[in-house]
């Protein structure tokens, strides 16, 4: 056990005179310890994220529940910046609406929450994205589902990475359905793998951080071009929901001895 280096009752002792002198006001000392509260956590490496996400469909707003609910500055960036800010206000709380440039250009990490063939509009009208953590969501299937579109010796992700070469691209998320992320990210009470893929091992410990404080249990795979595996496994995921009857309260995981 490490020694404290100030008793508690002396520094209780210490505020309760400051205030009583009116040295002090109650509204400072919240003050203080917010902004402690805030150098603590900078300096135990947590910094507090600010998260784009792109679209405002089913997954930007299942996606922007869980992170905001976490904490997390959530901004929708839309292609019609009004339609952003209406996806805002039904979530409430820290959650903005922005057009797409605005809402990407502001943030540390950026969702892409559009469909695949989207991918390029979307980056195209977000910038460079340069240095920024790009989570692609994507699943590159085909109209009905049946097949992916891309595949075998390259991916969604990687794809997105070449649009998008100034950025940090990551896959995860892909394996989830956004009425489990509108149910708060659980299956019932146990809460929904989040399967993350990308090159590089800070930003991939830094999108696992992203899904822990969310409530996730995240599991990384590999590098990005793991996507090639994760992304057939969401078609798995919608063929289980949709066409086996198994519904869409449900989310791969993978079973261990551990
Ligand atoms: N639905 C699921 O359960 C699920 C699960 C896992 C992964 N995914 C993947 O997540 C992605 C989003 O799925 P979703 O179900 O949320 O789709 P969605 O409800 O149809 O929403 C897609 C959003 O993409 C934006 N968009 C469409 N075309 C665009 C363009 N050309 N440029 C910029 N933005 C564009 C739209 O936002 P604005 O109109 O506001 O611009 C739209 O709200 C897809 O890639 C899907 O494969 C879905």
């Amino acid at each position: 056990m490490g020694q404290r280096l100030v008793s508690p009752h002396i520094f209780q002792n210490g505020i309760k005179q400051l205030l009583s002198d009116q040295i002090i006001s109650h509204w400072e000392i919240r003050y203080l310890f917010v902004i402690g509260a805030l150098i603590k956590r900078l300096a135990q490496g947590d910094t507090i994220m600010t998260i784009a996400i792109i679209g405002t469909g089913n997954m930007a707003k299942g996606l922007a529940g869980v992170f905001s609910k976490a904490g997390y500055p959530v901004t929708f960036g839309s292609r019609d910046a009004a339609k952003a800010s209406e996806a805002a206000r039904e979530l409430g709380g820290n959650v903005s609406g922005a057009d797409i440039a605005s809402a990407a250009g502001n943030a540390d990490v950026v969702v892409l929450a559009v469909p695949f063939d989207a991918a390029g509009d979307a980056i195209a009208a977000a910038g460079e994205l340069e240095g920024k953590i790009v989570i692609d969501i994507t699943n590159p299937l085909t109209a009905d589902y049946s097949s992916l579109t891309i595949g075998h010796s390259t991916s969604a992700a990687e794809e997105i990475q070449k649009l998008a070469p100034k950025a940090k691209v990551v896959k995860a998320f892909n394996t989830i359905f956004a009425s489990v992320l509108q149910a708060g990210g659980k299956i019932g009470d146990k809460p929904a793998t989040v399967f993350i893929a990308g090159d590089q091992q800070a930003v991939n410990d830094a999108v696992e951080a992203i899904a822990a404080k969310s409530g996730f249990v995240p599991v990384q795979v590999g590098g990005l071009s793991v996507a090639r595996y994760l992304e057939p496994v969401a078609g798995l995921n919608i063929v289980l929901g949709y066409m086996r009857g198994f519904g869409t309260d449900i989310a791969p995981t993978w079973q261990t001895v551990i």
